[in-house]
């Protein structure tokens, strides 16, 4: 394992990421872990990431030398690489000034991080002070115009460190200069690949389940589904799984699990259609708070009573159902604080409230994995490819992407105009550069319009494409206009109750991703 000391920006993850990405496994540990109880973990590699601007900024983490003195191979990055120099007797220049964004770096001594690559390349540069001299026993092997000492190494005790940051894309090479640290400085093996992680996990899985029972909630997202496949694999039809069908999901969606999900893991599922129990409770409303604590109230409803009613099953039969498979990822555990005892509070709230008397120890097999790696385990198991790039879709579903009241009708409507869309842009092959796209029906508005020889007067659906890393942040997709003229040809001439098809044009914020 390679540790990721995170100082607290947000690179850390992303540090994480890549150095997966080049087959090596990496976890991430807060900045102020002891240095003893970091090296007490036995790491293949350090790396000690970006963080505030400044090593004298008040209050800024410092990297205790002990750390280095263990013989583990370490790298320091941006902020990580200003901390090592510091601690192992280099000078750190308090400039003041500032180097931001792309920068030209010159690679001044071929050594082990740059080995061949270019002499001239481009870097993304962050950083208030800069190293203006390397500890003793580095050498120094490339220089920027804000940054001196731009990259330094040590290959004999096997510490390097880079002030730019080669984990953003930016960075032309930045890849290649991290597996040079981790291959050709630390001496790691690529390793890490999903296939193995299947293996080992189907095997953990075994480990904890015995021969018990679990049980499994589908939501229809990737998450869940690779779960679910993966406890599948691991202890066959002792897991239930169980789909509650709100009736809210897109054209498609319910089949797909119903038949390719089962058809491909061999699970056992259950499809509780509770299609009518929705529409019925949120009959007559339209205030968006309302529909989701409905919808959210159903839901646990639905879900409580199938999961009595498999552990009741079980019980018949002498058995119990002990687990809970959750599809808790990396990330949120990062979040949470990385303590198995926040993450699990925090999973918990997916599944909502089931009742106390309903006791589940968790079973979380994605607890170490990136969304990308849970999409190429899912791949691994020959999940549907629709289901693996399966693109964000909120739990309340359509319900609140329909401004107004829900009924079966508006549904009907909104369907068929969302799964114009989708067709269209996986056509235009722009699944994977959307992050998603919310198609909107405003069933309370009406406009008129002309149709033939006769006039018209339909609902608008909106279009709200957007791109973002993580939804916190969104911009509206700029889509080609070819692309725009199809959807709205097509959803007005297919779908009769819709006369105009308009886009949004807002980033969030100020705009939410969904409408309500
Ligand atoms: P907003 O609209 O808040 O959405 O910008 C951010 C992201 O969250 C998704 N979303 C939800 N997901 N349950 C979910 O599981 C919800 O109630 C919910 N509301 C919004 C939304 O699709 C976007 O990806």
């Amino acid at each position: 394992t390679v540790l990721v000391v995170d100082f607290g920006a947000q690179y850390a993850q992303l540090i994480a990421r890549r150095i997966r990405e080049a087959g090596v496994y990496s976890e991430i540990v807060p900045g102020d872990v002891p240095a003893e109880e970091i090296v007490a973990r036995k790491p293949a590699a350090i790396v000690l990431s970006g963080g505030p601007s400044s090593v004298y900024a008040p209050g800024a983490p410092q990297v205790d030398p002990t750390l280095f003195e263990a013989g583990v191979p370490a790298f320091g990055i941006c902020y990580g690489f200003q901390a090592m120099a510091q601690s192992l007797g280099g000078t750190v220049a308090h400039t003041g000034d500032r180097e931001y964004g792309g920068t030209p770096l010159t690679v001044t001594t071929e050594g082990r991080l740059f080995g061949a690559l270019p002499v001239e390349q481009n870097v993304w540069m962050s950083h208030g002070d800069a190293v203006s001299a390397a500890p003793p026993g580095f050498t120094v092997t490339a220089t920027s115009t804000g940054a001196p000492v731009a990259a330094f190494e040590d290959v004999d005790r096997k510490l390097a460190g880079v002030q730019f940051h080669p984990e953003v894309r930016h960075t032309a090479h930045g890849q290649t200069v991290l597996e040079h640290f981790l291959f050709g400085i630390a001496g790691l093996e690529p390793t890490w690949t999903m296939a193995n992680v299947v293996e080992e996990q189907v095997e953990r899985i075994r480990a904890q389940v015995g021969e018990g029972r679990a049980l499994c909630a589908l939501s229809g997202g990737v998450d869940s589904a690779v779960a679910a496949a993966l406890v599948q694999r691991a202890i066959g039809n002792r897991l239930t799984c169980v789909y509650v069908d709100h009736g809210l999901m897109r054209e498609g969606e319910t089949e797909q699990i119903e038949r390719d999900f089962v058809a491909v893991t061999g699970v056992d599922l259950r499809v509780v259609d509770a299609r009518e129990q929705f529409l019925g409770a949120l009959a007559g409303v339209s205030d968006p708070e309302e529909k989701r604590k409905i919808i959210g109230r159903e839901f646990i409803r639905v879900f409580e009573q199938a999961a009595l009613d498999v552990v009741g099953d079980a019980k018949e039969h002498g058995d119990s159902v002990d687990f809970l498979v959750q599809g808790t990822l990396y990330p949120d555990v990062v979040e949470s604080g990385g303590g198995s005892g926040t993450a699990n509070i925090k999973s918990h709230h997916n599944v909502g409230g089931l009742p106390e008397d309903l006791q589940f120890t968790l079973v979380e097999p994605l607890r170490t994995l990136f969304k990308d790696e849970v999409r190429e385990v899912g791949l691994q198991l020959g999940l549907p490819e629709a289901m693996v790039w399966r693109q964000p879709f909120p739990g309340p579903g359509l319900g609140i992407r329909i401004v107004g009241e829900v009924t079966q009708e508006r549904l009907d409507i909104l369907r068929k105009a969302d799964a114009i869309v989708r067709a269209e842009l996986t056509a235009a092959k722009l699944d994977r550069e959307i992050w998603q796209c919310p198609v909107v029906l405003l069933a309370d508005v009406r406009s008129v319009g002309v149709q033939g020889d006769g006039r018209t007067y339909g609902h608008p659906i909106v279009l709200r494409p957007v791109s973002s890393e993580d939804a916190m942040t969104a911009d509206w997709t700029r889509l080609p206009y070819d692309v725009l003229a199809r959807i709205s040809t097509r959803i007005t001439n297919e779908v009769p109750e819709v006369n105009r098809v308009t886009l949004d044009v807002t980033s969030k914020p100020p705009g939410t991703i969904e409408w309500e």
